[in-house]
């Protein structure tokens, strides 16, 4: 490890910890101080800031330091434009009856949304690098891109689409979106008439419609939506290229950045088809050599994303180079802390380094106390930096941390990631906080057998049919078809299923093959299909559930 603290004996006596005293807040959005001066330079950080690599997917699941590293790039840069989800017009697409009534005949929207991503993301580059900022330099500009490629008939349809909005390359995202939209309202409108009335008017009039009807429908209907925008919108970035090699402006790079795409910023019934076209238009930026889209997403909603949407194992594969997945190591953590707490103390005692070491016992009973902690996190800097303040809220007062302060703040620790991962995985695997309880009600008498205990699957069957949210993982769905069409309950698929998912969001690991060692999601494989899991499959609790689930006697 890089940073070994020294022992001082006369820093420790000069060291009371306040009350209040932390070592930061554990999302980026809120920890300008820590962050910025503590910043770790986690090798993600350059690869995705890279504007030639093609890694436009920060993937990792919460609290890895996605967020971290999208500040981290609008720091160190000046043509970044950041994404407000919540602030774009996305409702008005959702809400709109035109687009209500194509899908509800059947229309695939996912390349409107498509061409919804690809212009919003080309009027903005065109915004950022040429600055323009009103109607006047929004017409100068067409006027010099219109010089420069009248003459070619191959750039035509390209400067055709922009011609479309040449005094409103100011306009902001919003307005392009709802632009955008309308265009589509109106062809649809125009083309469509008669049967959007009757759509309006009457509910179920989809449903009502023969077969041919709705294909012929359909077919006049997709001409619409596709068109040849996307095609057209290809070409304006070919274009954008070309004219941005021409251009005398020093070159620079710019920055599109979107975060928070895992929270409500548009209705579930759209949110997910949005999300799949976002990762499909991404990729044909990459012609526009200066500009770089970064998406963070976290790696619970990719997951629905692929549950929702028909994204195929050979789609998925094509999708890997654009997605860079954040892991941490022990080095890394370790640095994190030590700046931190470095940080924490210089600013508050004294000019002389203070690191890890100085501050907490160095052994928690035999084992060195900073891999104990470590051992109770899934690497990831939020699980650490929230034991790590749990341990200092406990030492007011005191100059050390204890091994006895240690462990009392694991309990703490304990439940509040429980809760944590609960609702990390509400969304994906709604059914964990069930699993949880009928653990925790066996407690300290719980054996690795009971996951395949029918009355342990029964307790999990009967809380999941009482609930009324929409099953969509295999457990629910399972439970509540077992419940309302009295199908049997198929214990064995259900404990492996349950397995399985414990074992991917970390909660266990597995021991499939006696010659192997104990494997986690976080450091080793990410998932263990439930059937490669049998009742000889080996199970051990992650460290960090142990209090949480009343397991702390269980054998690990
Ligand atoms: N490279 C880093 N250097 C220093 N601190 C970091 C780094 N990466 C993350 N952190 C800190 O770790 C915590 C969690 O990071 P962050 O909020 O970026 O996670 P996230 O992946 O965006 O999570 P979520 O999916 O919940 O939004 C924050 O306190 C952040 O400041
Ligand atoms: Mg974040």
């Amino acid at each position: 490890m890089s940073r070994k603290g020294k022992t001082q004996n006369h820093l420790a006596n000069k060291i009371e910890l306040r009350p209040g005293e932390n070592i930061g807040n554990n999302s980026a959005e809120n920890d300008d101080e820590f962050l910025f001066s503590c910043f770790v330079d986690h090798p993600a950080l350059s690869v995705v800031a890279d504007i030639t690599s093609s890694k436009h997917f920060v993937s990792a699941r919460t609290g890895a330091g996605k967020t971290a590293i999208l500040r981290m790039i609008s720091k160190n840069n000046t043509n970044v434009s950041e994404v407000d989800l919540l602030e774009l017009s996305l409702s008005y697409v959702a809400n709109s009856d035109i687009i209500q009534f194509l899908s509800s005949i059947g229309v695939d929207l996912d390349l409107f949304f498509q061409v919804l991503w690809k212009h919003i993301f080309c009027i903005e580059y065109i915004r950022s690098r040429f600055s323009v900022t009103d109607a006047n330099k929004s017409r100068s500009l067409f006027r010099r891109i219109l010089d420069t490629f009248e003459s070619d008939d191959r750039r035509k349809s390209a400067l055709k689409y922009l011609a479309e909005w040449e005094n409103k390359f100011f306009i902001t995202m919003d307005e392009n979106i709802k632009e955008v939209t309308q265009k589509i309202e109106k062809q649809v409108d125009t083309n469509l008439s008669v049967d959007l009335e009757k759509f309006k008017s009457k509910a179920g009039y989809a449903r009502s419609l023969s077969q041919e009807k709705k294909s012929a429908l359909v077919a006049r209907a997709k001409k619409i939506v596709d068109s040849d925008l996307l095609a057209d919108l290809g070409k304006v970035m070919d274009l954008l290229s070309t004219f941005d090699k021409e251009e005398k402006y020093k070159k620079q790079n710019h920055y599109i950045l979107i975060d928070g795409i895992d929270e409500k910023w548009v209705d579930e019934t759209i949110r997910y088809k949005l999300i799949r076209a976002l990762i499909e238009s991404l990729r044909s930026f990459r012609k526009i050599q200066n500009l770089k889209i970064i998406v963070a997403i976290r790696a619970d909603v990719l997951e629905r994303v692929i549950q929702e949407t028909d994204f195929s194992g050979a789609q998925r594969e094509k999708y890997d180079d654009y997605f860079l997945r954040v892991k941490w190591n022990k080095d890394q953590m370790f640095d994190l802390v030590n700046k931190r707490i470095n940080f924490l103390f210089r600013k508050k005692y004294s000019s002389e380094n203070v690191y890890y070491s100085d501050i907490f016992d160095p052994k928690v009973g035999s084992v060195d106390s900073f891999s104990y902690i470590l051992d109770r996190t899934l690497y990831r800097p939020r699980d650490i930096i929230s034991y790590l303040n749990i341990c200092l809220k406990l030492c007011e007062g005191k100059s050390k941390v204890s091994q006895t302060v240690i462990r009392k703040a694991e309990e703490e620790y304990s439940r509040i990631r429980l809760q944590a991962l609960v609702e990390e995985w509400n969304t994906a695997l709604p059914y964990l906080q069930f699993v949880f309880s009928a653990i925790r009600s066996r407690g300290n008498a719980f054996q690795e057998s009971d996951f395949f205990d029918h009355t342990f699957i029964d307790e999990i069957v009967l809380s999941v049919a009482q609930e009324n949210y929409e099953p969509r993982d295999p457990v629910s769905k399972l439970s509540r078809s077992s419940l309302t069409h009295g199908n049997e309950i198929p214990y064995e698929d259900m404990s492996k299923q349950i397995i399985s998912d414990l074992y991917r969001i970390g909660v266990i690991g597995l021991k499939t093959n006696v010659n192997q060692s104990f494997i986690f999601s976080h450091k080793d494989i990410a998932t263990v299909l439930p059937a490669t899991i049998s009742k000889d499959t080996k199970i051990r609790f992650h460290q960090m559930t142990r209090i949480g689930l009343n397991l702390s006697n269980v054998k690990s």
